[in-house]
């Protein structure tokens, strides 16, 4: 199949003109993520047969594992265009009205971090996704009168890092609802080496294992990490990526053998040093080691949870016996 150009209206910073570059576009070359990518096949075999719009679809889990990608492939396989935009960014319920009048037939929108959507909006988005239509209210007052516009049938899919955060009546009207995981060990290598394959740059096997293993499930950390690596391997060897290149740089750029960075290591020695291992509260450790709440609940954590060096407990947070074994420290009594 042909793969389609895909806009987007994201600002495009180094990492993200990057990662446009390297996504694929096909479920087919799209790695890892297997049940999610194989429930989304049938679905969008299913509604092409029927010459249907794909119903909405929600993709949640933590940031870095493909929902823009996946929202990008949706759209390409259905062969119909994507239009990109995000919650914060949607201000007035307009704002949203503009978006979803200029939609074509059959159209993805994709509304990134959608649970940052105002709620005065999410009730604009009600009888779009519902009925594709929008009520609009003209004038004030007792004169103020409801009128209904038709829209094109479109798919909405709606990322988000935290799908408690969604409403209810929001959450309700997607009809597929998709859960990204952390990536296995064996597809991030997969990624890696078809990243490094475009980037035209030679890698072993050593070398991608290692860069996948510091990666935290991470496509996007895996791709990052390849990037800083192969510049290592340019300046200070003869291009290749091996396994000691591999493990110098990322060493050098202190990014520990799980792929802890020094952001983890202050939030979980913070923990040990000031709080005596928890429970802590989420504000407190923030503001003690100088980075926003919703940062370490949305990037840092949910890693550090997975892995079991951190626990939620109702009083706060709690490192484990893990921390202490992986950094060398003695347990307190
Ligand atoms: N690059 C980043 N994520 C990817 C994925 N899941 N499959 C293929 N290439 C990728």
């Amino acid at each position: 199949m042909e793969e389609r150009i895909v806009s987007s209206e994201t600002e495009n910073t180094e990492e993200q003109s990057f990662e446009q570059t390297l996504r694929p576009k096909l479920l087919e070359t799209y790695i890892g993520q297997d049940q999610v990518k194989n429930n989304l096949a049938v679905f969008i075999e299913a509604a092409r047969n029927r010459q249907e719009t794909l119903d909405h679809v929600l993709l949640y889990g933590p940031p870095g594992l493909g929902k823009t990608t996946l929202a990008a492939v949706i759209a390409n396989e259905m062969g119909v265009n994507l239009r990109t935009t995000s919650g914060p960014a949607i201000e007035r319920p307009g704002d949203l009205a503009a978006i979803l009048s200029a939609l074509e037939p059959g159209d993805v929108l994709f509304i990134d971090e959608i649970h940052r959507l105002p709620r005065a909006i999410e009730e604009v988005l009600y009888p779009a996704m519902e009925d594709f239509c929008l009520d609009i209210v003209i004038g004030t007052g007792p004169s103020a009168r409801s009128v209904r516009l038709d829209l094109p049938p479109f798919t909405l899919v709606g990322a988000t890092t935290r799908a408690g955060a969604i409403s209810a009546p929001l959450r309700d009207r997607f009809g597929v609802l998709c859960r990204l995981e952390y990536y296995e060990e064996h597809h991030l290598v997969e990624i890696v080496h078809r990243t490094a394959q475009i980037f035209k740059t030679d890698i072993d096997e050593q070398g991608a294992l290692e860069i996948a293993k510091r990666s935290r499930g991470t496509p996007r950390i895996a791709n990052r990490l390849l990037r800083r690596v192969r510049d290592f391997a340019q300046v200070r060897a003869e291009g290749a990526i091996t396994y000691p290149i591999a493990q110098e740089s990322l060493e050098l750029l202190q990014v520990d053998r799980l792929g802890l960075d020094h952001i983890d290591h202050k939030l979980l020695t913070g923990i040990i040093e000031r709080f005596r291992g928890g429970p802590v509260g989420l504000d407190t450790i923030a503001a003690s080691i100088g980075e926003e709440s919703s940062t370490i609940e949305d990037v840092y954590e949910p890693y550090l949870l997975q892995i079991g060096f951190l626990q939620r407990t109702p009083r706060g947070r709690v490192v484990t016996h893990l921390v202490y074994e992986h950094f060398q420290l003695e347990v307190p009594k």
